[in-house]
């Protein structure tokens, strides 16, 4: 029991160090993650029909009186519930038209422990009216007729087991696992970059592919402990077509960060030493590196694979639909402004440890004048990986 205690503690120690400023900017600011995920959503939406097919697949084989969901690394803004309120309302479609009752549903909000959950608990009478509303306006439903739902928070790293043994029907996670549990070691060579790019030498691209391969492994093996026989899980990573890892596709968007704090470096705000120190600790794969990675691991079995796009402004997917006169068409005409901040909601935490909070400003203004620069002679998109997959007997 005393072994037990203290390699806990050690546990969580390694964990602190590794996992604290990796979140995104909390609150309801002009700056926070809940005013800056409209690309996120809009994957989100996009990926819509993969979570109805999986969820119709689970409650055909066998719906619990129970149904155990798991958002893993779920933020805190207007997705953290936009994703959970379609899940529970696909499951009470299927009950109506099997003319099943409603089961009882144990929903599990999970993110790294630094995340605003006090924003998610706060919201929690608006989620709870918001599925009685989607319930009723759809043409099925009685009034009140969803079944009972009861809300936890789960913080703690999903590389890491955060449920008890088949407790879990269904997992969904979308843009959190493309983060890794670390930056990768022995990348000091990765001089004027921040992530991969086409000038990373090849050390820096395997030593990233290998934290990949290390992480997602480990947490399908977790998940296979956590998730009931048939139980299935959706997973959306920011990844890439491409089998170069460090294509434009997925690495642009981070090129043009480098490109804002060399400019600072050139110019003396920031110390060359400092710039070479930071490494975002992300990887964005391949289906077909994800696809090697599960059939590996063995837990589980794919049955659906694909990969979409979203444009970095948001926005500019609406183009047709909206009115000119509109505030909307407004800030879609200042698509750099929108991306900057989608990627300062993201990565502010970040750069503040490492450089302190009083380049940010400069910063991201450099940054937004890169962006606008380039997303105005070229199409930028960002790609999205989705993995459908069911828990192996
Ligand atoms: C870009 S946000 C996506 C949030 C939400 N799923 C959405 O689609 O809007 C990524 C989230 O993943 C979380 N995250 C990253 N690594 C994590 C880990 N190891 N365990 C749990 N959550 C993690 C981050 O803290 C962040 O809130």
């Amino acid at each position: 029991m005393y072994m037990a205690l203290k390699d806990l503690s050690l546990c969580i120690l390694n964990f602190e160090i590794k996992f604290h400023v990796l979140r995104m900017n909390g609150g309801i600011g002009e700056a926070s993650y809940a005013n800056n995920s409209l690309v996120q959503q809009k994957v989100i939406s996009l990926t819509r029909p993969i979570r109805e097919e999986a969820i119709t697949s689970l409650y055909y084989k066998k719906i619990p009186r129970t149904v155990s969901i798991a958002d893993l690394g779920c933020s805190s803004g207007p997705n953290t519930f936009f994703v959970v309120t379609e899940i529970i309302k696909a499951i009470e479609n299927l009950c109506r038209e099997l003319n099943q009752n409603s089961p009882e549903y144990n929903v599990f909000m999970n993110d790294l422990p630094g995340n605003d959950f006090n924003n998610i608990f706060r919201s929690l009478d608006s989620f709870k009216q918001n599925l009685m509303i989607s319930n009723n306006n759809n043409n099925k439903f009685e009034k009140n007729s969803c079944g009972p739902c009861f809300l936890f928070g789960a913080p703690g790293s999903f590389y890491g087991r955060l449920f008890a043994n088949t407790s879990i029907h269904f997992v969904h996670a979308s843009y959190s696992l493309q983060w890794l549990s670390k930056v990768p070691e022995g990348i000091e060579n990765n001089k004027g970059n921040i992530y991969m790019s086409s000038t990373s030498p090849l050390n820096v691209l395997n030593a990233y592919y290998e934290q990949f391969r290390r992480d997602f492994s480990f947490f399908l093996k977790c998940r296979g402990e956590e998730v009931v026989e048939g139980g299935v899980m959706v997973l959306t990573f920011l990844g890439r077509r491409s089998d170069d890892p460090s294509s434009k596709e997925c690495c642009y968007i981070w090129e043009l960060m480098a490109a804002a704090l060399n400019q600072m470096v050139l110019e003396g705000i920031i110390k060359e030493e400092q710039m070479d120190a930071f490494n975002i600790p992300q990887y964005t794969p391949s289906p077909s590196e994800v696809k090697l990675e599960v059939q590996s691991e063995g837990s589980f079995t794919i049955n659906r694979l694909e990969v979409s796009e979203v444009n970095w402004n948001a926005y500019e997917n609406n183009w047709n639909a909206m009115d000119s006169e509109s505030e909307e068409f407004e800030s879609l005409i200042d698509g750099g402004y929108n991306v900057a901040q989608c990627m300062r909601a993201v990565a502010e935490p970040l750069l503040v440890s490492h450089f302190g909070e009083d380049i940010i400003e400069n910063v991201f203004s450099r940054y937004q004048t890169l962006l606008t620069d380039s997303m105005s002679k070229e199409k930028t998109k960002f790609f999205n990986v989705t993995v459908s997959l069911t828990r192996n007997a």
